[in-house]
């Protein structure tokens, strides 16, 4: 059996559907070229059949990476087929993802299709997707719930139409790591052409277990595992990529295998994907927590300077933690400045994207002298955010005195026209995000606020995430400044410009595939 573990990341898919969490085309390139820098081989770039900004984002990242297959998910039907196939086309190696149910509830209520039927439209989808490439996975959605029986038919029929990777999803996160592995082993020992097909494994994290489920598998011979940055999904996530990652290379002694992943690039590609969804790390978050390689007891600093494997099992900069790193300061030149985007596989499209980005660097660099790679990282979303939407954040002053009642004067640009609100509120902030609403009068709810710093120390740029729901719809905002009431009125305004943003997006995993 390979000793290559393939990695098959899906943020930009499965990630996205977070709730809040949905990227625009650019700044999924942007995450797909670091999950290219990171080697990992395979990269889910999204549902095209889902809407135009998905069949465009999928196309641009299938163009932009070279080195990691690109994929695209369809379910079983010929529009989604025909979409993901044309999506991928640019790609110097696509995969088309099909898949079906083939659980009894999601057959029974959800398809309302026989097993028969479902067998049927499987092997119809994997040879329709086998018209455009070699490469087609197939998932058989919910297996964690299927009848052992029933999948080991269906997996044999795909196979035999051509499959190459048979995925095994948990769709629902209800396994356990015993049962989850015993059922990989059932399978490849039960499904008699297995050995033509990668196994691969999907879980979901709605016990906690996504990790040690695909672990589990691996022991039991999976050789490729679905997973996502900082472990970003459908509602609890799936399974994290530098949990697993991590845990095959630290514990090389209970795997026969190994990922092809440079580990060095983990923690750039968490800042990144928490920078753009604005779903902050939780500090004692394994691997990429800013905890997660702290001392605070007594005892175990003493035993870390004696010695580091007292109570460290893995290196902090293996995975790509570097001591806060002065990358760039106010008398750093255009070139420098380029170069060290150009180091975080940041590119621009024109002159005039590096200019207007220069130019807010030296805007910070006058407010903050040391600039750190996670600020150049927190410049470019922002300038990505600053030119999308028909909002615009103009001027915010705010009065905050002991004993008086907090006070913000606040200029928005709706559409090219200034408009000007005040409003009072219990607090700076409060009162910003009043006056805004007093021009945009949008009547969203706030579902989340929140403040991290981006680096150390009282000049820290503040990075805010502003959650806001209408109707249903949930989107989430972000903004950073080194004065945090602007951090989080760019971010309040952020959220409103996507909360107005065209059209909803079909789900992959709801209604009816035919
Ligand atoms: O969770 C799931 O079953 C999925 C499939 C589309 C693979 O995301
Ligand atoms: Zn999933």
């Amino acid at each position: 059996m390979s000793d290559t573990l393939f990695i098959f990341d899906t943020t930009l898919r499965d990630g996205e559907q977070s709730p809040g969490a949905s990227m625009n085309r650019d700044e999924k390139v942007r995450i797909a070229r670091v999950l290219e820098r990171m080697r990992v081989d395979i990269i889910e770039a999204g549902f095209p059949a889902a809407s135009p900004g998905d069949f465009e984002s999928v196309q641009a990242v299938a163009a932009a990476v070279r080195d990691s297959i690109v994929c695209g998910l369809a379910r079983a039907t010929e529009n989604d087929i025909d979409r993901a196939a044309e999506a991928v086309a640019p790609a110097a190696r696509g995969r088309i993802h099909t898949f079906i149910a083939t659980s009894p509830i999601h057959m029974r209520e959800k398809l309302r299709m026989s097993p028969d039927e479902v067998l049927e439209r499987a092997v119809w989808a994997v040879r329709r997707a086998r018209g455009y490439t070699d490469d087609v996975e197939f998932s058989p959605e919910d297996a964690g719930r299927s009848d052992t029986d029933f999948l080991c038919r269906v997996l044999e029929k795909v196979i035999d139409a051509g499959a190459r990777t048979v995925n095994i999803p948990d769709t629902v996160g209800y396994n356990v790591p015993e049962q989850f592995g015993a059922l990989i082993a059932t399978l490849r020992e039960r499904v008699p052409n297995s050995d033509k097909a990668v196994f691969s494994v999907h879980c979901h994290n709605d016990l906690g277990l996504a990790v040690a489920n695909s672990l589990a598998a691996v022991s039991a011979g999976a050789r490729q595992v679905e997973c996502t940055i900082n472990g970003l999904g459908e509602r609890a996530g799936n399974a994290a990529l530098e949990e697993v990652v991590m845990a095959v290379r630290t514990r090389r002694d209970q795997f026969d295998c190994d990922t092809r992943i440079d580990t060095t690039q983990i923690v750039p590609a968490s800042r990144l994907v928490s920078n753009i969804t604005g779903f902050p790390v939780q500090p004692n978050k394994a691997i990429v927590g800013a905890n997660a390689f702290a001392h605070e007891s007594g005892i175990h600093q003493d035993g870390v300077i004696k010695k580091r494997e007292t109570y460290e099992i893995m290196r902090a900069e293996d995975v790509g933690w570097s001591a806060n790193r002065i990358v760039l300061g106010k008398h750093s030149g255009r070139n420098a400045f380029r170069q060290r985007l150009l180091e975080l596989g940041i590119e621009f499209d024109s002159e005039e994207d590096i200019n207007s980005a220069f130019s807010r660097f030296k805007d910070l660099a006058d407010k903050k002298h040391e600039i750190f790679d996670e600020d150049l990282q927190a410049l470019v979303t922002e300038e990505g955010l600053a030119q999308g939407g028909h909002i615009h954040l103009v001027a915010l002053g705010v009065c905050s005195q002991t004993g008086e009642i907090p006070e913000a004067r606040i200029v928005l640009n709706e559409n090219g026209e200034e408009r000007e609100a005040r409003a009072a509120g219990s607090g700076p902030v409060d009162a910003a995000f009043r006056a805004i609403e007093e021009i945009i009068e949008s009547g969203a709810i706030l579902e989340l606020y929140s403040v991290n710093n981006i680096t150390s120390g009282t000049d820290s740029q503040g990075e805010v995430t502003v959650r806001l729901e209408r109707g249903g719809r949930i989107v989430n905002g972000h903004g950073a400044d080194t004065d945090i009431v602007i951090a989080s009125a760019k971010a309040y305004v952020n959220a409103l410009n996507k909360l107005v943003a065209p059209g909803r997006r079909e789900h992959p995993q709801q209604g009816q595939p035919i």
